[in-house]
């Protein structure tokens, strides 16, 4: 398991379309898997994409808990997602909060579907469907995009939805 570097924005891997996983098993995927969880375990974030450590996989790991930038956030244990994939369920979406382990210092508010979904294979090889929906569902959707060579600031609707770091914790503090 090792921590690795995360792709910050501006570098050509984290726009590129992601390859499916066909093995599960191979020693590749599962020193990307590994790495993925160390590497998202010595952040603060609360999900990563293969592509963050210039690992063209559709891999992702979520991991909600409570944090200093997400104080209500819900705590899942790390969960790994091969070839991830989600419908919407409504077409009801809502705008709150993200920020990206390649973007640091900034935070913005961005559309997403409110309920969805999803299906993706376990790290053993087994087909797991859920639906999920608020934050979760969020961070699914901002991981997919990941996998698509999209980042949040594309689905921002308006730049004065962008906040520095400093000014969104002044923010949720208030
Ligand atoms: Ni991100």
């Amino acid at each position: 398991m090792t921590i690795r570097e995360i792709a910050q924005l501006g570098n050509d891997i984290l726009r590129i379309v992601a390859k499916p996983v066909d093995d599960v098993n191979s020693p590749v995927i599962q020193q990307v898997i590994n790495d993925l969880i160390c590497t998202l375990e010595s952040t603060s974030g609360v999900g990563i994409a293969a592509p963050q450590i210039s690992e063209s996989w559709q891999i992702i790991v979520l991991a909600s808990k409570p944090t200093k930038r997400y104080p209500d956030a819900p705590s899942m244990p790390s969960t790994i997602m091969l070839n991830p994939s989600f419908i919407a369920i409504g077409d009801e979406t809502e705008k709150d909060w993200e920020g990206c382990l390649s973007i640091p210092g900034i935070r913005a508010k961005v559309p997403r579907y409110k309920r969805i979904k999803i299906s993706y294979t376990d790290q053993n090889g087994l087909l797991e469907i859920y639906e999920l929906e608020g934050f979760i569902a969020r961070v699914f959707q901002h991981e997919i995009d990941h996998l698509n060579g999209v980042v949040y600031l594309d689905r921002v609707e308006d730049n004065q939805d962008i906040f520095s770091e400093m000014e969104y914790l002044k923010l949720i503090a208030s």
